[in-house]
């Protein structure tokens, strides 16, 4: 099981003041930051585009986890990547060829992953297990921060951690929604290592431990 990491998520920062935001996000000790692309028809909402990330790239040293919530992902991965996103993950719930999209990511020099939402079986990914450096199982329906942690998607992060001893794989396991300190330990129990975290991160009074508490969790 890999190192615990903490992702804060961009969403839940003053968008008004971004750049500030992600020194916060530095100054607590974080090396990742994820960022939410939202379409407004995968999920009902809106959010950035390509160009946050390419003007965020020279700012920041902070590995970008782009999460693309879009019905039409392989139109766009090039655009983040090219843009400056490390690592760029997209749901398998829409129809389009998802193995030629993961290799357009990877062939582009980014990490790659896919998501699956609370209601999606985890057997949809089970066929990419071999193409990605991560999965994220949601722990919230895509589309807002602030939601409640749905606590039963842990029996797909399990099985996910089950699969990759069994047959050898070492993509990394993250979750997204609603993670906080109070559940953050249940996620590792069931083989997560990498914890996206917003309004929990954003509104902690004191950022560094919150980093500290999720990323020292056995
Ligand atoms: C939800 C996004 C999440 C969101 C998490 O659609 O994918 O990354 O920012 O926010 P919190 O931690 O507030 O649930
Ligand atoms: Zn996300």
């Amino acid at each position: 099981m890999g190192t615990p990491i903490l992702a804060p998520s961009m969403l839940a920062a003053d968008h008004t003041r971004l750049a500030e935001e992600i020194k916060g996000v530095e100054g607590a000790g974080c090396s990742w930051l994820h960022v939410d692309i939202m379409d407004g028809h995968f999920v009902p909402n809106l959010t950035f585009g390509p160009q946050i990330v390419a003007d965020l790239r020279p700012k920041t040293e902070l590995f970008l986890d782009v999460h693309l919530m879009l019905d039409n992902p392989q139109d766009f991965v090039e655009l983040f990547v090219k843009a400056g996103a490390d690592q760029v993950t997209i749901h398998v719930e829409p129809e389009y060829d998802i193995s030629a999209c993961l290799s357009k990511i990877r062939d582009l020099g980014a990490k790659c992953g896919v998501v699956l939402n609370p209601s999606t079986s985890v057997s949809a990914v089970e066929p990419y297990l071999s193409e990605v450096d991560i999965v994220l199982a949601m722990t919230v329906q895509p589309g807002f921060g602030g939601q409640s942690f749905q606590e039963g998607v842990l029996a797909k992060t399990a099985q996910l951690a089950a699969w990759r001893q069994e047959r050898g794989h070492n993509f990394r396991i993250e979750v997204d929604g609603g993670i906080n300190a109070d559940n953050a330990p249940l996620c590792r129990k069931a083989g997560v290592d990498t914890f996206v975290a917003g309004t929990a991160f954003f509104k902690s009074s004191d950022r560094t431990l919150f980093r500290k508490n999720i990323e020292t969790l056995d």
